[in-house]
């Protein structure tokens, strides 16, 4: 059997009539970039996200970098970020000349710790960034209170998490002034190629993303601030508008596949032994009473498990074509363009024990039960040798 990591096919087949009928009429009207389309999606995402303003734009990094540009971001700004992420999410902090400042995450939901973004915080902070990693939301509650109490905006990534609810059931990226989705392929909700979006219910920063999106112009050819060209096609917002009824029912699926992983693993006597360490909503740290009781309290946009000896593991794998990935096998702290920044290569000791022992299994929504069961198969028999 072959367990490819992501496979995208089934759910376009699934929906193949009207992602096809709703790309010829973007086709057909010959009007590719914004438009009805883009406005449409802003308006179904603005209900969606339960916020004020959406912004569709050409990626999530760029939903992050027209946030930061929006909010000023430049030389001598510090930004918090948790050590452990996708690159983005540090790479346009120094884009823009400020300078990183990196945390050590919760082991458990691998986001950053808010005693930790406590300490951090300088006269020099302009911004927070926490990261809702793999689709579980960081706690937001005590890092706002530290925001608010030092005027620091936050703005969330949660290019990972769209759906995902924090316990007192606000969508994630509506918490903070700004929040940033990504829809790469993917993605929960992901297109036919780059697009993203900004959220906020601030309507300065709205007014002002807007027409940083298109270089700052309000008028076409006159520029109030330097913007970009940050804008999403309208074949990508069409694409979305048809998948996104859809997203909170993979959401769910993706979570049953969790639970069936779990299932099998403890039927497998795999669980939780100090080899191998398999997520559980929230384990084994961090949120448990805090976090939303709901569906939508971890979207699983990744199912990331633990294990001590994931060289060897991922070798079985690999022969057995079970599809896997390592997200994220260095932290920002030890990436070679950071070294500048002088951080030590131990001096975040629960980013670097992760990055040596995440290993992300498949979890999309059309995964098969056939296809689930030969993976927990394949590690019982690597665990059993
Ligand atoms: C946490 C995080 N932030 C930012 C991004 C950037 O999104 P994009 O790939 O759409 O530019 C991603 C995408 O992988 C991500 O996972």
């Amino acid at each position: 059997m072959n367990v490819p990591l992501l496979d995208l096919k089934p759910q376009y087949q699934a929906l193949k009539s009207q992602l096809d009928a709703a790309v010829q009429e973007v086709v057909e009207s010959q009007y590719f970039i914004l438009g009805p389309q883009v406005e449409k999606l802003e308006q179904e995402m603005e209900e969606y996200l339960e916020v004020n303003y959406a912004i569709g734009v050409s990626s999530g990094t760029d939903a992050l970098l027209l946030a930061l540009m929006a909010l000023e971001i430049g030389p001598g700004d510090e930004v918090i970020v948790p050590t452990f992420s996708f690159f983005a999410t540090a790479g346009v902090v120094s884009r823009l000349g400020a300078t990183p400042v990196f945390l050590d995450i919760d082991p458990g939901t691998y986001n950053v710790q808010p005693d930790l973004v406590a300490e951090a915080v300088t006269e020099k902070t302009r911004a927070i960034i926490p990261v809702h990693l793999f689709g579980q939301g960081a706690d937001m509650e005590p890092i706002m209170k530290i925001a608010q109490q030092r005027n620091v905006p936050v703005v969330e990534d949660a290019a990972q998490a769209i759906g995902t609810r924090y316990c007192d059931g606000r969508r994630l990226g509506g918490i903070g002034r700004v929040g940033c989705f990504s829809f790469f392929p993917s993605k929960n909700l992901g297109t036919f190629g780059d697009a993203g979006l900004v959220v906020t219910n601030d309507s300065d920063l709205y007014y002002r993303m807007k027409i940083m999106r298109v270089h700052g112009g309000e008028r076409t050819y006159y520029h109030s601030v330097v913007g970009g060209n940050f804008r999403i096609d309208a074949i990508q917002a069409a694409v979305l508008s048809v998948k996104l009824p859809h997203l909170d029912t993979w959401s769910k699926a993706r979570k049953a596949n969790a639970d069936r992983y779990r299932e099998f693993f403890v039927e497998a006597g795999l669980s939780h032994s100090s080899q191998q360490i398999f997520p559980e909503d929230n384990y084994p740290v961090g949120l448990p009473q805090q976090m939303y009781e709901g569906e939508e309290s971890h979207i699983y946009n990744q199912f990331v498990i633990r294990v001590s000896d994931r060289d060897c593991l991922c070798e079985y794998l690999r022969e057995r074509n079970v599809g896997h990935a390592i997200y994220y096998p260095v932290p920002f702290h030890r990436q070679e363009c950071f070294s500048s920044l002088g951080y030590g290569s131990d001096q975040f000791p629960k980013a670097e024990q992760a990055a040596k022992e995440v290993l992300a299994l498949p979890i999309y929504p059309d995964l098969s039960s056939d296809r689930l069961g030969y993976v927990v198969e394949v590690f019982e028999e690597f665990y059993r040798k």
